[in-house]
């Protein structure tokens, strides 16, 4: 059996937030980013869409060796995930894995909230799949579930607004809305991959109580778990600290725009 890197998928620069999260707790193994930045944004698009794009990102990843692939964006672990896990893979690849980043959130969140009450902040298609109120109500069934979609978020910080003053107002008034609509909550989560780039300003127009949960450190933990738990996979992973970097769209522009996500140059191809 073929012997590779992690892979980790986002429709764009997202996914950043997980592979920083997953690579500072497991430095030692070599990964490999896709960016389907040229189909980006994902969260208005369709099932099938969301499916198909997909399925070619693994598909991609797999052909550059990955074994294992973490589906490092929430619209296409909603949409996608359990189509490619319960037919693609039996099938195409009954040896490879592909792991999402909505059920490893779900198991965290219901250990963190006091009273139960939770809020979802993600995009329209995370939202409309209701993935996260099913798999929270699956392993927490007495919490109540409140999601919310927040369309403009992506494209400010896509559009480099995100710190700016002109943030204030479409962050605000959802966390407005989130609120209106269950005042007992006390842990938001983040379930969207770009949202954390936004969190000085939830920060700010969110009552201090409130837990805020961004989802990095959660997955990576649950990776690290889960490899802990399958020495079969883990051992067809290497280990050479290696991180390379592939989007669909302009490399110069995919690394001028993951600087905002990462401390670090990096060299970027055209997959
Ligand atoms: N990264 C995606 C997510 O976590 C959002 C960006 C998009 O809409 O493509 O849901």
């Amino acid at each position: 059996m073929n012997k590779g890197a992690i892979g980790v998928f986002d429709s764009g620069y997202g996914g950043l937030t997980i592979l920083n999260g997953i690579r500072r707790l497991m430095p030692q193994y070599d990964y490999v980013y896709f960016g389907d930045n040229a189909r980006a944004p994902y969260g208005t698009r369709s099932f099938d869409v969301v499916y198909q794009y997909t399925l070619e990102a693994v598909q991609h990843l797999f052909d550059k060796g990955c074994p294992l692939v973490i589906l490092g964006c929430n619209t296409a672990s909603a949409k996608a995930l359990r189509t490619i896990q319960q037919v693609y893979l039996p099938r195409y690849a009954p040896d490879n894995r592909v792991l999402g980043v909505i059920r490893p959130t779900a198991e965290v969140v219901g250990t963190i909230t006091h009273n139960g009450h939770i809020g979802v902040l993600a995009t329209e298609g995370t939202i409309k799949s209701e993935s996260y109120n099913m798999e929270i109500l699956k392993l927490f069934p007495d919490c109540k579930v409140t999601g919310l979609a927040c369309p403009m978020w992506v494209p400010l910080v896509e559009n480099g607004e995100y710190d700016k003053p002109s943030a204030d107002y479409f962050v605000q008034e959802r966390i407005d809305t989130l609120l209106q609509t269950d005042p007992l909550i006390d842990t938001i989560i983040l379930g969207c991959t770009h949202y954390p780039l936004l969190m000085k300003k939830i920060r700010k127009f969110c009552p201090s109580g409130i837990e805020i949960l961004t989802q990095g450190q959660y997955i990576a933990e649950s990776l690290q778990t889960y490899l802990q738990r399958h020495p079969e996979m883990e051992t067809r992973l290497t280990k050479g600290g290696s991180c390379q970097y592939f989007t669909s769209e302009s490399p110069e522009r995919f690394s001028g725009n993951a600087s905002l996500f990462l401390n670090e140059q990096i060299k970027v191809m055209r997959l």
